[in-house]
């Protein structure tokens, strides 16, 4: 069906939150947002930078609705500090993307100790969504839409080494942040099944696109690799935050959409693979639970 953006419907009356908007994928998924009428919040963790891109943004949508917020997903104080205040000021949120991550930092840990990739790419969004919960529980047919990768294949959670307690792996830690993303997506949809909620959880991944994810390192092997613009790359998160998916829900009803082209790393958005570990409820479980105790927050189902 090679779906792109220029399928989607006017999200005239919606808004949408994306994590990490200033740049690479979530820049294009703000900029499409707002070229298809929603109301978009840029979030991320430089005003500076957030203020360039909405700027960008206006140039080529010039009556474009955008609302910036700044966080810093390495820090829960920071998080909660940003969601207080957006829950106050706002009275609902459609869609919740969350999109920001980071890719083979040095070794380090947040300021809450966790090693940085599990920290920003799963902790921080863990508490963000929980804090927003209420926000999206005031809609019908809210959405919440978690980025996801390849690399969550073969990558299982270590709970002895989750704080950097072992000799730092790159790959390994990225791996694992990626995991626990996607058992987080679908552990949330059956609890949000469980409870009888108007929410969806999708999890979607771009494939290989060109963005600034590897400022930090670039593997030679990408040069190899066949990858796509960060304008494509954001198609699975703009067809799973906008398209009707009840009928084309992957393994076990899962949402979990990627590119469809070899090995899922270019294409159009079509349900993705989702690696059996990552979609076992006892997994899905202990990780909800180690994430309540750690960052002692927790989500409210009740409606
Ligand atoms: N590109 C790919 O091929 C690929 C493949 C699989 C999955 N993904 C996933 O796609 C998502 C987007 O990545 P991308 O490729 O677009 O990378 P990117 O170009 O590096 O963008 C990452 C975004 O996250 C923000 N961010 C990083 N740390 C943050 C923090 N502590 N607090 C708040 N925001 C923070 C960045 O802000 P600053 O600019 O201020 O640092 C930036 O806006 C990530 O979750 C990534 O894991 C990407």
């Amino acid at each position: 069906m090679n779906w792109t953006p220029k399928s989607m419907k006017s999200q005239l009356g919606k808004s949408f939150l994306v994590t990490g908007a200033n740049t690479g994928l979530g820049f294009e998924t703000a900029l499409e947002l707002a070229k298809h009428d929603a109301y978009v919040i840029m979030v991320g963790r430089n005003q500076e930078k957030l203020n360039q891109a909405k700027e960008k943004i206006l140039e080529s949508v010039p009556d474009a609705s955008i609302e910036i917020g700044v966080l810093d997903l390495t820090n829960i104080k920071s998080v909660k500090s940003f969601a207080d205040e957006f829950v106050k000021t706002h009275a609902s949120l459609d869609v919740l993307i969350n999109n920001a991550g980071i890719m083979f930092p040095p070794a380090g840990k947040t300021a809450d100790g966790f090693e940085t990739q599990f920290g920003v790419n799963f902790i921080g969004h863990y508490v963000l969504n929980a804090l927003l919960f209420p926000l999206l529980k005031n809609n019908e047919n809210a959405r919440i839409v978690t980025l996801s990768s390849i690399a969550h294949k073969g990558a299982e959670i270590d709970y002895e080494n989750l704080k950097l307690e072992k000799p730092f792996n790159k790959f390994r830690e990225y791996g694992q942040s990626k995991v626990a993303d996607l058992i987080f997506a679908l552990e949330l949809q059956r609890k949000i099944s469980e409870n009888n909620l108007d929410i969806l959880s999708v999890a979607c991944h771009p494939g290989v696109s060109k963005t600034e994810l590897l400022r930090y390192d670039v593997p030679e092997m990408i040069e190899t690799v066949d990858y796509m613009n960060a304008n494509q790359g954001a198609f699975p998160t703009l067809f799973a935050a906008t398209e009707e998916l009840e009928a084309i829900s992957g393994s076990n009803n899962s949402f979990y959409f990627g590119p469809d082209g070899k090995n899922e790393i270019n294409g159009y958005p079509a349900p993705a693979f989702i690696e059996p570990y990552a979609d076992n409820e006892l997994v899905g479980n202990k990780l909800w639970e180690y994430a309540e105790k750690e960052t002692g927050v927790k989500f409210n189902f009740e409606s």
